[in-house]
């Protein structure tokens, strides 16, 4: 098989692991326990990237019972669904206990930044996901710039503000185009990529009027180039390179109008190529986990690299510490490997794994509700999901709630509607085509996700 061009390492290549972990790690002799074991798994986490790994979870032959928690009604055909907040850490851990769960998976990035994991381990319940500290990483900008300046990783120059003065003078210093970024978790919204003096001006205004809850941000030089997005495994110490996707954040086409969660994406990203991943790996993944190991606080979970290709090569834009929505409704269906056994090893450890993926490409389509990324009304009926799509098409909830029987939309991103095709231009004709199958009026979506990888 011809590996598309940005799985990375090449399927079959197995000596890489041995060149690239940071150290020989000692091995875990719980994972020797529980090598054979089946496994009780309790997924956190409500999106379409929850319902995606949610798919690839139910095929592994290691697991025994699937729990989402809140879930929604298309993961709730795949795990019984519990109703515990997972913000509450003591009631995640009492139902673990109740249910003998024995692997938490940690879909969003609000329990991880919480510290959920740490208080998982403490009780002695194995997790996938980074803990506090290290989950730092996506929770705070400055946190991962300083990282950046001291081992020396590619990414936009930068200055932290703690005050708007201090703030507002560097910006009238450095003039626009510049990037303002809140320090904290804002949910996609705390960057402003402003063209004009105005808009930064505001833009700082808002962070130190407590808009994000906090009191700093980031003030970056502004990039010019293609995104792509790269998925690595960590388990502290040894990485195992996944894939790389493409997301589309403005909710217009041809990339216009306001930054969203995510309207569609595909994978793999035409645009990194073997060479390039490796170069990712080298200049600014391994530095990191490297980084993070050396902080005493070893990187583990899934690092998710927001990656810009300069004329002076890759950069990292961001870090986020998950998967990303929706760019694993894109992985799972393209893995071949156990998504389980993947995860396990990532909180134990990824000596030796390798990772198989579907040569042909895959595009997912967002429905969202009408009025989003603003104010959107719940409750629209949705119909149709019931009918055999192609195959190879596959749609994953987000938004969704059952009213009695019938599907209704219940928040901004509702729908995902992924197709695989030989080609990414034959996977955007094939979910376009399951998208105009269903029927809901409350909804929209883009009309032209892939677009630019299908232009080359
Ligand atoms: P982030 O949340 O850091 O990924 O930023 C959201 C989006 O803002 C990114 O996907 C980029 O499109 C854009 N962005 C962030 N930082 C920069 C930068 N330094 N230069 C240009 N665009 C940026
Ligand atoms: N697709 C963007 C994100 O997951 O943050």
């Amino acid at each position: 098989m011809v590996p598309a061009a940005s799985d990375f390492p090449p399927s079959g290549c197995d000596n890489w692991q041995k060149k690239n972990s940071l150290n020989s790690a000692p091995f875990m002799p719980d994972t020797r326990r529980m090598q054979n074991q089946k496994l009780n798994v309790l997924l956190l986490g409500s999106g379409g990237r929850e319902h995606a790994l949610a798919s690839g979870l139910v095929s592994s032959p290691r697991l025994k019972k699937l729990y989402a928690a809140p879930g929604n009604p298309g993961i709730g055909e795949l795990a019984e669904l519990a109703s515990m907040k997972i913000t509450d850490h003591a009631a995640v851990v009492a139902f673990c206990k109740a249910h003998a769960i024995d692997f938490v998976v940690v879909g969003p990035e609000a329990p991880l930044v919480a510290g959920l994991v740490d208080d998982l381990s403490s009780a002695g319940i194995a997790a996938f996901g980074p803990s506090k500290f290290a989950a730092q990483l996506e929770g705070s900008k400055g946190f991962t710039k300083d990282i950046c300046a001291k081992y020396n990783i590619p990414t936009a120059a930068y200055v932290r503000c703690h005050d708007q003065n201090s703030a507002l003078a560097y910006l009238r210093k450095m003039g626009a185009p510049i990037v303002i970024k809140a320090d904290g978790l804002a949910a996609g919204k705390g960057v402003t990529v402003a063209m004009a003096m105005g808009e930064a001006e505001a833009a700082v205004k808002a962070i130190f009027a407590g808009r994000f809850g906090g009191a700093e941000c980031v003030i970056e030089e502004f990039l010019e180039g293609e995104e792509a997005s790269f998925f690595v495994l960590c388990d502290g110490e040894n990485l195992l390179p996944l894939a790389t996707a493409q997301d589309h954040k403005r909710v217009g086409e041809g990339d216009t109008g306001p930054n969203t969660g995510g309207m569609g994406a595909y994978s793999p990203a035409a645009c990194m190529t073997v060479a390039l991943c490796a170069e990712v790996l080298e200049t600014i993944i391994k530095p990191t986990v490297k980084a993070l190991a050396d902080m005493g606080h070893p990187y583990k979970g899934v690092l998710y690299a927001g990656i810009i290709l300069t004329r002076e090569g890759p950069k990292l834009i961001e870090y986020n510490a998950r998967f990303g929505d929706p760019e694993t409704q894109v992985l799972m269906p393209r893995l071949h490997s156990d998504l389980l056994e993947l995860l396990w090893a990532s909180a134990h450890s990824l000596k030796g794994k390798t990772v198989e993926w579907d040569s042909r490409a895959a595009l997912t389509v967002v429905l969202a509700a009408k009025g989003y990324p603003g104010e959107v009304q719940k409750g629209s009926h949705i119909n149709g999901l019931n009918q055999e799509f192609e195959k190879g098409v596959e749609v994953f909830h987000a938004g969704t709630a059952l009213d009695g029987e019938a599907l209704v939309a219940n928040g901004g991103r509702v729908l995902n509607v992924t197709a695989l095709g030989a080609s990414i231009a034959e996977a955007q004709v094939r979910a376009y085509k399951a998208v105009d199958q269903i029927d809901w009026q409350g909804g929209f979506c883009r009309r032209d996700i892939g677009w630019r990888a299908i232009a080359k």
